[in-house]
């Protein structure tokens, strides 16, 4: 990791998460997921909430050992560095997931707004049997939702960060390590 400073739009960023103890939690995450799912006999949907999950979904996939099917959806409730509350459903999903079980795999949960209206739109609107959630990062002082997240791959504190898929303002999501806003 490098150890300086990086600047994006009009925030300075500091090194906070290297990007080897990413890989570690998404370790754990595949382990867990790997452990519930390795004797199916259906074929599970890993849904990539993009564009944020791009990078976890890609680690994460090559982890998997039982058979699946990579479904992708977008959505949005971020501006700048605030959550607005609303999820706003920008692309549909890329497959039909009627009937079938899905893991979300997001790249962090903040309030839960995102994950909670997905969920329900899978459920009430798309016919899944089933979702479970995955994030590879979890803000706990900031999440206010009864929902069961079923796999974390990580806690942190809460502050803004970028790195590994997160963006500021859509800058900052090919950075290898996660950083820190500086203030
Ligand atoms: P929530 O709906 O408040 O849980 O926010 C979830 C979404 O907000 C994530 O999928 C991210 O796209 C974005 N987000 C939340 N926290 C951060 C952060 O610290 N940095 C960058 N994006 C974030």
């Amino acid at each position: 990791m490098k150890d300086e400073k990086i600047q994006l739009h009009d925030k300075t960023f500091k090194p906070y998460i290297r990007h080897e103890r990413i890989l570690d939690a998404i370790d754990g995450v595949a382990r867990e997921i790997n452990h519930d799912f390795h004797d199916c006999t259906d074929i599970p949907v890993i849904l990539c909430v993009l564009n944020g999950s791009i990078p976890f979904t890609g680690e994460l996939l090559q982890r998997l050992d039982f058979p699946l099917q990579v479904v992708s959806v977008k959505l949005s409730s971020y501006q700048g560095t605030q959550s607005t509350g609303t999820v706003l459903n920008v692309m549909g999903l890329t497959s039909n997931v009627r009937g079938r079980r899905v893991i979300i795999c997001e790249d962090i949960v903040d309030t839960g707004n995102t994950i909670v209206a997905l969920k329900e739109m899978l459920i009430d609107k798309e016919g899944a049997a089933e979702v479970r959630i995955a994030t590879m990062l979890l803000k706990p002082d900031v999440y206010n939702k009864p929902e069961k997240l079923d796999y974390v791959g990580m806690e942190i504190p809460n502050a803004f960060i970028v790195g590994f898929g997160l963006d500021y303002n859509e800058l900052g999501r090919n950075i290898r390590d996660i950083y820190v806003i500086d203030e």
